[in-house]
């Protein structure tokens, strides 16, 4: 992991390696925390961060699910994300802010316990390789079912709830592929470890829908709305693990992976083994999105004020 100088904790900027908790930390030992992963492009008009406030919305609607006041609002967590990555000077990132239960109070009742924020920002690369996202990557569907909303609440994107994540990303890579795809409790096609899924037939977008216990994607909204507005029909729809492998073309989206082209899933290739045009196409513009090429995507990115200097 690449480090950067300094993370923003409870409203300061301090020096990365500074940024630490207590190990009784109410957060480290029940989960109790909610997150976001956001992403900045260098891009013609400066760094610019990817669909900003939607990802602090959802952050903000993450913690009130689990009952955590944010002692912040929107607007000032998007001014100090603005100020960390002029700060430490960078001119692409990946950034990752996170609301957790801190020190204070054990047990299960976690109402009493303070409230912490912080965010870190560094440079990160491709999550699943700049080769997964030009020759497709190869999946796994998992033995481990998502979380369903009956135990859980998959709409929130609740640190705890990404133990069932890390145990279906172990199987996979274990086994040998890249990314595990996980079914829901009745047995459709649910999403990725970290990224929404997406299944191309006979020139027909299907994701799962809402109720699919996914969590809902902002790569996955924008990859829906490009979609259509390339003229391509996109239906949300349930999904059975056979039209996985029966599929033309299939592939994911998250901020971390971004687009990525599946080539093949449980041994099967998928289509031709090879990324098929229909991903190509809203690759391409999804990528022309994220770095400020597409006009009409602009209003999506959020510039980060040049700090003026000062004499
Ligand atoms: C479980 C899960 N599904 C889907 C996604 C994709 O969401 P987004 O496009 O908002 O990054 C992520 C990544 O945050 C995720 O962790």
């Amino acid at each position: 992991m690449e480090q950067a100088d300094l993370i923003w904790m409870n409203g300061e900027l301090i020096p990365w390696e500074d940024a630490k908790v207590h190990v009784l930390t109410h957060g480290l030992h029940y989960g109790t925390g909610v997150f976001e992963g956001i992403r900045a492009y260098d891009t013609e008009l400066g760094t610019a961060v990817f669909r900003h406030t939607e990802h602090l919305d959802r952050l903000m609607r993450s913690a009130q699910l689990y009952y955590m006041p944010v002692p912040y609002s929107v607007e000032e967590l998007r001014a100090a994300t603005h100020e960390l990555i002029a700060r430490n000077e960078l001119a692409s990132c990946y950034i990752r802010p996170l609301v957790f239960r801190g020190y204070g109070q054990m047990g299960l009742f976690p109402l009493d316990a303070p409230v912490d924020v912080a965010i870190a920002a560094w440079s990160w690369g491709a999550y699943l390789g700049d080769e997964g996202k030009s020759k497709g990557i190869r999946a796994k569907v998992s033995s481990w079912r998502r979380i369903g909303p009956d135990s859980m609440i998959p709409h929130a994107k609740a640190s705890g709830q990404y133990l069932n994540s890390v145990l279906a990303k172990i199987e996979s890579q274990k086994a040998g592929y890249e990314e595990a795809i996980l079914l829901d409790d009745l047995g459709h096609v649910c999403e990725g470890s970290g990224e929404n899924i997406f299944v191309v037939r006979d020139g027909v977008v299907h994701t799962p829908p809402q109720t699919a216990s996914i969590l809902d994607g902002i790569s996955r909204r924008s990859v829906i709305e490009i979609a259509r507005d390339e003229g391509l029909e996109v239906v949300e729809r349930d999904l059975a693990r056979a039209e996985l492998y029966l599929a033309d073309e299939v592939f994911l989206s998250g901020t971390a992976a971004e687009l990525v082209p599946v080539r093949e899933i449980d041994d099967h290739a998928i289509g031709e083994g090879i990324p098929g045009p229909v991903t190509r196409r809203v690759q391409a513009v999804f990528e022309d999105a994220l770095y400020g090429r597409a006009e009409r995507y602009r209003s999506w990115l959020d510039v980060v004020p040049v700090p003026s200097r000062t004499a």
